[in-house]
């Protein structure tokens, strides 16, 4: 009997529908090729959601995910309702769907491959060859730090929110990143602010005893946030895995996004609960929103990680391969083209890397 993976689809607001279509189409592509199928729940999140029901995420979608295989996100938010504040936003049901999921990992790995060295704003040379992880903390911090709030008003006013991490926190997430690093090259950077913040120094000496007493086989170093958003533009190869709080790991990878030369390349694994949620690095992107001219590559690439979380990963492996075989070919979508470049659409692109993935998946099989 073949399998079949419920997945609740939940792609957002902007370009969010877009990339995520051509993310399940892709899964489709390489189920049919490698004998899994797909079974689909929609379900509206973000401002979709607050233009239905007016909530960003209603539990009756919350349920649909808590109960599907996995979750598939698209993007949140837009000048729409930028207006809206606090729960009311489209950011927040995004918030409350990750904490509900107790994902307090986000999994945000950068490759900069050669065919994009060259167009990388940064020098050639400085990024070929990055490969690097960053795990982001993602329930914990000042995103959900209490008390947070703002009072008064005219010159009194004031809005304060809370920067807090407990030693269980910081331990959980630091052992996910010592295990990736011990599948990859051994190495961990650890990010904090521990020259100013208490909560920061806290994060140091839990990392540090986490490293001294289960992973001492591998390497730990610790960087201020500051330097290492300068490192990581100066020198990307040093890094292996970044392991990092919410706020800081969220600006990094943004940060590291430039190495490849886009937002729209990056994916990510929020993981950590029962159910993991697949979700691109980047937003809904409202300045190219509807005119299919969106990379869809971040959010073809985070469903093959959901591929790997399932174990399927010669199907996972084919997607990457999808990828790296269209930008090999100089398939660009308008964030990356340049002259002499093949200037693909949303949809060119995710045909190209089907028919890319397909075929890989068939020379597996001889
Ligand atoms: P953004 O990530 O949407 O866009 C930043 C820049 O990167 C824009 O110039 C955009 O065109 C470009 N870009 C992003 N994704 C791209 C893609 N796939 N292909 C080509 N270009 C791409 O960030 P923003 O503009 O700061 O925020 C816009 C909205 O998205 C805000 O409401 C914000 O809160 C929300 N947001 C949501 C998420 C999420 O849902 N995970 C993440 C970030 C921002
Ligand atoms: C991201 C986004 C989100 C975050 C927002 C939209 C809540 O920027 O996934 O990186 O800050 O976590
Ligand atoms: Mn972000």
């Amino acid at each position: 009997m073949s399998i079949t993976y419920q997945i609740a689809v939940l792609p957002g607001d902007g370009i969010g529908p877009d990339v995520i279509h051509q993310a399940c189409l892709t899964l489709e592509a390489v189920g049919n090729a490698s004998g899994f199928s797909f079974e689909w729940v929609e379900g509206a999140v973000g401002g979709a959601s607050i233009d239905q029901y007016g909530t960003p995420l209603t539990d009756e979608v919350l349920y649909k995910c808590q109960g599907a295989r996995a979750v598939l996100l698209g993007a949140v938010g837009g000048d729409a309702w930028d207006h809206l504040t606090g729960d009311q936003r489209p950011e927040s049901g995004l918030l409350k769907l990750r904490k509900s999921l107790r994902a307090f990992v986000n999994l945000r790995p950068v490759l900069v491959p050669d065919s994009l060295a060259e167009a990388s704003p940064l020098r050639a040379d400085a990024v070929r060859g990055t490969d690097l992880l960053v795990v982001r903390e993602l329930t914990g911090g000042i995103y959900f730090g209490q008390p947070s709030g703002r009072e008064g008003s005219g010159s009194d006013e004031r809005a304060y929110n809370t920067m807090v991490y407990t030693a269980d926190e910081v331990d959980r997430v630091s052992r996910v990143a010592f295990q990736w690093a011990r599948k990859r090259r051994g190495r961990v950077t650890s990010v904090d602010k521990a020259n100013v913040l208490v909560v920061s120094q806290l994060w140091r000496d839990v990392v540090s005893r986490v490293h001294e007493s289960d992973y001492p086989d591998l390497t730990l170093n610790h960087m201020y946030v500051d330097n290492a958003a300068m490192q990581l533009v100066l020198n990307p190869r040093q890094f292996d895995v970044i392991v990092t709080g919410n706020l800081f790991g969220d600006i990094l990878s943004d940060a590291a996004a430039t190495l490849g030369g886009s937002l729209g390349l990056l994916p990510s694994a929020s993981v950590g609960g029962e159910v993991g949620l697949f979700e691109p690095v980047h937003g809904s992107a409202p300045d190219i929103a509807g005119k299919d001219i969106a990379n869809p590559i971040a959010a073809i690439l985070s469903a093959s990680m959901m591929l790997d979380e399932f174990g399927e990963d010669q199907s996972a492996q084919a997607i990457r391969t999808g990828v790296e075989k269209a930008l090999e070919e100089g398939a660009r979508t308008a964030d990356l083209w340049r002259e002499g470049l093949r200037r693909v659409s949303t949809s060119e692109m995710g045909d190209l890397i089907r028919h890319h993935a397909t075929a890989a998946l068939s020379a597996y099989k001889k």
